[in-house]
């Protein structure tokens, strides 16, 4: 098994249209990326697969869409304002501007040059409001999803009535000012966030914990990620976020080295003190039992999507021997995979190209669908293999008298014909059907072949 290096990933990326530097044509914008044709597909299927997993299988988690922009006063109270910054120095010289964390020595590590003494650097992106560019117009583009969660929890408990333990799960753009990017989209200034903010009694926050720390490694587990490339790192007390009593991070085995995929933390009751305490309104939950108000803790599996993306990227991809060539190949979970199938007629022949063309129509009514006939089958297969396809169908001059098609299976290779009339059937029981079925960890993809 070969392990994905950087380059590959983001020349994969690049080369076959999943993601490409943002502004490209005006020589790029710094750390910010654009999903293309295939890179949307698979950012959307993980997000599907999150929505399904966290709110739509369940009962006890409703979704929420918040706004990006929010009331100033959230970032007061949040502790975001004062307490989300990161100590900087800058170089008097060559005027760059370093984490002092991240500085070995005390002059510029580009240029030796002297350092100012490090200032707290606010991560929030400020803008204005309106026509007027003041103080009273200043609004901040969100850093985290989770604070459009705490301040709508009294509308989501009035309108669903949803008892405790309950969540509310958001995906959403995040906004951060991070002096240090890179790694391709693993640290972006623009990013996705997939969170959770699961409400408790206090007293079983800790046994909600473990539980979403387990149930977080699964969803990874069962859409493909090998179980030995992910790693829990909890949190000690003096790297712990303001809001949190307990963190842990789980770190995935990334080309760089292992480093955090998603934040599973404790914030106790932190958020809905602090926006009771400083929007004035009650921000408590009445519980049943006790008939007390009270104050719920709060468990956040807080993830990212273009991180998740990354991860399946790495994970999926492999450089196997077939016979005298290498071939690259995408081993995503179909669920994730952009095309589930791709058509490929043998030939441009009309009269082959019309079959391949009606039967590309009638499958992509269900499915995601290729369609390549350009060059040899065996460079398409090689094509579809690094795009991660798990199926392609071969129409070919016999399929015109025998009405039958060939699929091809991207793991194993193996090829079987089937009647035209099965196509969708055989298509439907290969791959689950819609929605795909998360498998458990150790399950396979259940080709059956
Ligand atoms: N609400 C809690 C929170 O935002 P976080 O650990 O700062 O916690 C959660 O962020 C997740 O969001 C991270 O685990 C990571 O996957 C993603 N994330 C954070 N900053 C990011 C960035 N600059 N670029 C890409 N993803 C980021």
């Amino acid at each position: 098994m070969n392990k994905a290096s950087m380059e590959k990933i983001v020349s994969l990326c690049r080369r076959r249209g999943f993601i490409f530097p943002s502004s490209e044509i005006y020589g790029g914008l710094s750390s910010c990326w654009d999903y293309g044709p295939l890179g949307v597909e698979l950012k959307n299927n993980v997000k599907k697969a999150w929505w399904q997993a966290v709110v739509q299988q369940r009962d006890d988690i409703v979704g929420l869409d918040t706004s990006i922009f929010m009331h100033p006063r959230v970032w007061e109270a949040s502790g975001h304002l004062k307490g989300f910054s990161d100590p900087m120095a800058d170089c008097m010289k060559c005027k760059m501007r370093w984490r002092t964390d991240d500085l070995d020595g005390d002059v510029c590590p580009s240029c030796d040059g002297e350092l100012t003494e490090p200032r707290q650097f606010n991560l929030m992106f400020k803008t204005f409001m309106g026509p007027v560019e003041d103080e009273a117009s200043v609004v901040y583009l969100r850093p985290e999803t989770a604070q459009g969660i705490f301040v709508n929890f009294q509308n989501v408990v009035t309108t669903t009535r949803k008892k405790l333990p309950f969540g509310i799960a958001q995906i959403g753009k995040s906004f951060r000012n991070e002096i240090t990017t890179g790694n391709f989209i693993f640290r972006s200034r623009e990013f996705e966030q997939m969170e959770i903010e699961y409400f408790v009694k206090p007293g079983t926050d800790k046994e909600w914990f473990d539980y979403w720390l387990k149930e977080r490694m699964n969803w990874y587990i069962g859409l493909g990620i090998k179980e030995e490339n992910l790693k829990l790192r909890p949190h000690g007390d003096a790297e712990l976020a303001h809001y949190a009593r307990c963190c842990s991070d789980i770190n995935y085995n990334f080309p760089m080295g292992l480093a955090e995929l998603e934040g599973v933390a404790n914030r106790g009751d932190f958020d809905l003190v602090q926006h009771a305490k400083f929007s004035g309104k009650s921000l408590t939950y009445l519980d049943e039992d006790s008939k007390e108000h009270i104050v719920p803790y709060i468990i956040e599996p807080s993830a990212g999507v273009d991180r998740s993306v990354l991860a399946f990227l790495c994970d999926a991809y492999d450089e196997e021997k077939d016979k005298d060539e290498i071939r690259v190949v995408l081993h995503l979970h179909p669920a994730l995979a952009p095309y589930k199938a791709t058509i490929l007629p043998l030939s441009r022949k009309e009269h082959l190209a019309k079959v391949a063309k009606e039967l590309y129509a009638e499958v992509r009514q269900c499915w995601m669908t290729g369609y390549d006939d350009t060059q040899s089958i065996g460079r398409r297969y090689r094509r579809q293999d690094e795009i991660g396809t798990p199926y392609c169908i071969t129409v070919d001059f016999q399929s015109l008298d025998d009405k039958q098609v060939t699929i091809r299976e991207r793991d194993s290779m193996k090829q079987i014909r089937i009647p035209i009339s099965e196509l969708n059937s055989t298509l439907a029981a290969k791959l689950g059907g819609e929605p795909f079925e998360v498998l458990p960890p150790g399950g396979s993809h259940g080709f059956g072949f």
